[in-house]
């Protein structure tokens, strides 16, 4: 059987794994409106309510569907624009003018969300909510300070974006490194695997030398992943690390949209407000180097992953990984991964 056979969700559009996808930028949703916000197939209704609470909820009315978008936020309540139906903070009808009665009328249903690095993040998967939001390992329980940094859409699925990161070979072919990096594969939880490299800096010429000085061991590059489509790289010399999540999600044409969230330790006094905003600027630009470094590839690429080799080790671990993830069974409306017909080899 071909390599590419076997592959029965990674790469493919329709499947999404459970966990946390980038929805909207937390300053886009002020305290008392609400926001139409979609993801895949679902229409949101997304409102800050007096308590600064996020909530979100499918997006039509069950009275007869208007779009609560175009309603009222009372309180941490929503009431619908149309025959000015109320909701509570938990989607339970609260209030149906007309009639003094409310019954067991339908609500609405609600999604769980969450605020972190200027973002708002939508949960896809089972009810119970045991994960958290991506973090930057190195920074778990750190204080942080964070920017969003660039937002882009890539013409593949964010699968196969996130491949770029561990892609020892076009490092060399794409980017031009000089250094050739082996990745140390490590699963740390079912939905979550982490890359670091091993290999120290080459003492190829005069500033390869000294650059590795500030390298104790090998040269830092480390990636971690979650569900596939949200990834938090580590990169720099030992004195100085810089941090960018990449938080992707797919589209129903099969696209990505992405945004990078750059991310750095909280310092205190003048040292953060006056050393922060050049770290998180020189982040960027470390982010924009690997958001933009292959635009061209992405554009036109029909990924199809037919002929592994040796050098491919971390893309395989990675693939293989998302494979055994499990699927966002919460939301049935996704399009069935599509079958493949097997074929023998
Ligand atoms: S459609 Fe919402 S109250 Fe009638
Ligand atoms: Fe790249």
């Amino acid at each position: 059987m071909a390599y590419f056979e076997k592959i029965k969700k990674f790469g493919v559009n329709g499947f999404v794994p459970e966990g946390w996808y980038w929805l909207m930028r937390s300053d886009e949703v002020k305290r008392g409106k609400a926001y139409p916000a979609k993801f895949l197939t679902i229409d949101l209704v997304l409102y800050r309510g007096e308590d600064d609470q996020v909530r979100a909820f499918d997006a039509h009315c069950p009275h007869m569907g208007a779009h609560l978008c175009d309603g009222f936020v009372e309180g941490n309540s929503i009431r619908c624009p149309f025959h000015f139906w109320k909701y509570d903070e938990l989607g339970k009808c609260s209030e149906i003018p007309a009639q003094k009665e409310i019954g067991n009328m339908p609500g609405l249903k609600s999604h769980k969300v969450r605020e972190a690095y200027g973002l708002i993040w939508l949960w896809t998967g089972h009810e119970e909510d045991t994960e958290q939001v991506p973090v930057v390992p190195e920074l778990v329980g750190i204080p942080l300070d964070s920017k969003l940094g660039s937002n882009f859409v890539k013409n593949c699925h964010p699968n196969v974006v996130m491949i770029n990161a561990i892609d020892i070979q076009h490092f060399r072919s794409v980017h031009q490194l000089i250094v050739d990096l082996d990745m140390k594969v490590t699963p740390l939880t079912d939905r979550c695997i982490q890359f670091s490299n091993i290999t120290p800096m080459p003492e190829k010429n005069a500033i390869l030398k000294f650059a590795k000085k500030f390298y104790k061991s090998a040269l830092t590059y480390e990636m971690t992943y979650w569900w596939g489509h949200t990834g938090s790289v580590m990169v720099g010399p030992d004195f100085l690390h810089f941090y960018i999540i990449f938080a992707l999600r797919p589209t129903l044409d099969g696209k990505t949209e992405g945004q990078t969230i750059l991310v750095t330790k909280k310092r205190k006094g003048l040292m953060g407000l006056l050393v922060n905003p050049i770290l998180l600027f020189a982040t960027k630009l470390v982010g924009d180097y690997f958001a933009k470094g292959d635009t061209i590839i992405f554009t036109r690429i029909n990924f199809k992953y037919q002929t592994p080799i040796r050098a491919d080790k971390a893309i395989i671990d990675f693939v293989e990984h998302y494979e055994r993830q499990n699927e966002a069974t919460k939301y049935s409306q996704f399009q069935a991964v599509p079958k493949k017909e097997t074929v023998n080899s």
